[in-house]
């Protein structure tokens, strides 16, 4: 098991895509995983189920579907923001907004460099919240691993062959949360940058003051 510190892995586990191709032994796996499932669900349902894929050829068909996958969001979901980033490339969303985008673009193209896909699906999960804390914990355990990983939700663009890629059973109500690619990064770790807590949290009602503010993250590692 990891010694990191939890204030360690909860301030840098972030979106790690640039990755080497290096294979993720077994037992690393097994501790990611192990910890994963100790994760919340509501009533204890544990209505979940991981699908680890390390087979190339079954890396290698997802690919494609990956990268268009990834182009149909540009052109939908991201289309304002990137027009925006377009027309004024110096405000600081248009940098936050092409750093996501490059580094998103990164692993569209180099899916196959993945050496391990960790897919995940919940069934009678309406609100999606009882898949996340384990798909998380999976994340922090992996960071704590010193290997990075990127929740992805985009392949929802071509679900039903990626459902069929995976074989998928279509009539248990397993629904698709999410697949986290994973791999011992090329770079380094870094603490997330994000609003601070005083800008999107309140005290009793809607709008009134934290009554605290935190300028800068707190844990500086
Ligand atoms: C629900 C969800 C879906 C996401 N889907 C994708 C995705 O399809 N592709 C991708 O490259 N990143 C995806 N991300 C990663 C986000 O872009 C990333 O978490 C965010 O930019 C913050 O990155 P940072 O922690 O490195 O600052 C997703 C994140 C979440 C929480």
């Amino acid at each position: 098991m990891s010694d990191m510190t939890l204030d360690e892995a909860l301030y840098t586990t972030r979106a790690m895509r640039r990755v080497r191709p290096d294979p993720i032994p077994d037992d690393v796996q097994a501790r990611i995983l192990d910890a994963a499932i100790r994760a919340p669900s509501g009533g204890n349902t544990q209505g979940w189920r991981f699908l680890l894929v390390d087979d190339p050829g079954v890396r290698g068909r997802l690919a494609p579907i990956y990268r268009d996958c990834i182009d149909m969001l540009w052109k939908t979901i991201y289309a304002d923001r990137i027009s925006a980033m377009e027309a004024d490339p110096d405000a600081p969303d248009s940098i936050e907004m092409a750093k996501v985008q490059r580094s998103a673009n990164w692993m569209a193209k180099n899916f196959e460099v993945y050496p391990l896909l960790l897919f995940a699906f919940a069934q009678g999960d309406p609100t999606g919240g009882s898949i996340f804390p384990a798909v998380w914990s999976a994340m922090l355990a992996a960071r704590a691993e010193g290997i990075g990983s990127t929740i992805t939700s985009v392949l929802m663009f071509r679900l039903e062959e990626v459902l069929k890629i995976l074989e998928v059973p279509p009539d248990e109500g397993w629904v698709f949360a999410c697949c986290v690619p994973m791999g011992y990064p090329t770079g380094r770790w870094g603490v997330a940058r994000r609003r601070p807590a005083h800008e999107v949290a309140f005290r009793n009602r809607w709008g009134d003051p934290l009554g605290f503010e935190v300028p800068g993250p707190l844990w500086k590692g």
